[in-house]
């Protein structure tokens, strides 16, 4: 809760370029939660270095993110964007929390086992105590819901119980946050391993679709998509590969599964694929086109994102500020 609203927030990590997973899982639903809630939707630059990143390319990546997002529908007349290393506050919360955050419980988080797994030449601390910052970003609004993927879930339980054992010390000083999860779309797989998440770091590029992606990659990509010798475009477990596509498919028309397996009853899997790739390329179509004129605004993002950092720091020094007192940092001198 902020000044009497509901509040909201979101984040993507700046490495690598979205994907369909990140569109269809996040960023999609994020667009008509103003209505209901004060949105902060970041662009989380402090969380990518936690593995090595070339300066340049990070920047221009967190950029591009950020551009992305406005792209994508989100009106910054409505919601706040900004770059989290232009509001200090979200470090400076993490430090605190860090303090409050068991190493039992950060060394159980399936993230850090996959990406230290990865990364086996560079496991930081930085690595270990990332859920501690997520977890600052999201108390720093006071959050009521979170919108994420499936894979983010386990993270935000956790910030729930820093959170709860926070309250339980010092009174309610952070709301509860609630995880939010689209029903269609939560969890898109890859393309070419449908038991792995969609990932914008597999290193495969047929896996994933970026949507940046040309259209003819985009179709290419899903004729090639792995499938399996059932013959029937059919919603089951046994499937992954058509029901990931089916998702995808119903994600991006707003169809049901039922709806699907009936329009392509006794047709191949090559017309399904077909269809799966122009339904994909009809949504990013238009998401392109914006980001394209968006690259020759410079003078008009500047300003997003100089009025984004405002208003989020606006925010989040309130709530440091209060948790600074609560833990006892004395007061400023004024
Ligand atoms: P990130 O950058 O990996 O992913 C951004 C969002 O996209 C969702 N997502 C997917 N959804 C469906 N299918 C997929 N294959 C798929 N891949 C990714 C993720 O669930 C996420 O919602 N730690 C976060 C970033 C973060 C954050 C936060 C998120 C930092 N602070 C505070 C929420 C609140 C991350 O790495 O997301």
């Amino acid at each position: 809760m902020l000044d009497g609203k509901k509040s909201l927030f979101s984040g993507m990590q700046a490495t690598g370029t979205l994907t369909l997973g990140n569109y269809l899982g996040a960023l999609k639903n994020w667009l008509t939660l103003h209505n209901d809630y004060e949105c902060f939707y970041c662009v989380v630059d402090e969380h990518s270095i936690t593995v090595r990143q070339d300066p340049a390319e990070l920047r221009k990546r967190a950029r591009n993110l950020l551009m992305l997002y406005l792209a994508a529908g989100l009106d910054p007349e409505k919601n706040c964007i900004y770059y989290q290393s232009h509001v200090s506050a979200h470090a400076e919360l993490a430090w605190i929390l860090n303090c409050f955050t068991y190493m039992g419980e950060l060394s159980r988080m399936t993230q850090f086992k996959d990406k230290s797994a990865k990364h086996a030449d560079n496991i930081n601390a930085g690595l270990f105590t990332y859920p501690v910052l997520m977890a600052a970003d999201i108390l720093l609004f006071q959050s009521d819901v979170v919108p994420v993927g499936h894979d983010q879930l386990q993270h935000l339980e956790i910030t729930r119980d820093i959170a709860g054992r926070f309250n339980a010390i010092y009174g309610d000083v952070f709301t509860i946050p609630e995880p939010y999860v689209g029903k269609v779309g939560a969890k898109i797989m890859s393309l070419q391993d449908p038991l792995k998440k969609m990932s914008k770091s597999d290193e495969n590029p047929n896996a994933s679709i970026f949507l940046l992606d040309k259209p003819d990659d985009i179709r290419r990509k899903f004729k090639r998509a792995v499938t399996d010798s059932e013959g029937q475009v059919a919603y089951r477990d046994e499937q992954p590969g058509i029901k990931n596509l089916i998702d995808i498919y119903c994600a991006c028309l707003g169809k049901t599964p039922g709806e699907v397996e009936k329009e392509f009853a006794g047709l191949g899997y090559g017309v399904f694929k077909e269809a799966v790739g122009e339904a994909v390329v009809g949504v990013l179509a238009p998401l392109q086109a914006r980001f394209e004129e968006l690259s020759k605004d410079k003078a008009y993002v500047d300003g997003v994102i100089r009025a984004g950092a405002e208003k989020a720091g606006y925010y989040a020094f309130k709530t440091l500020r209060k948790v600074q007192k609560k833990v006892g940092f004395p007061e400023r001198i004024k």
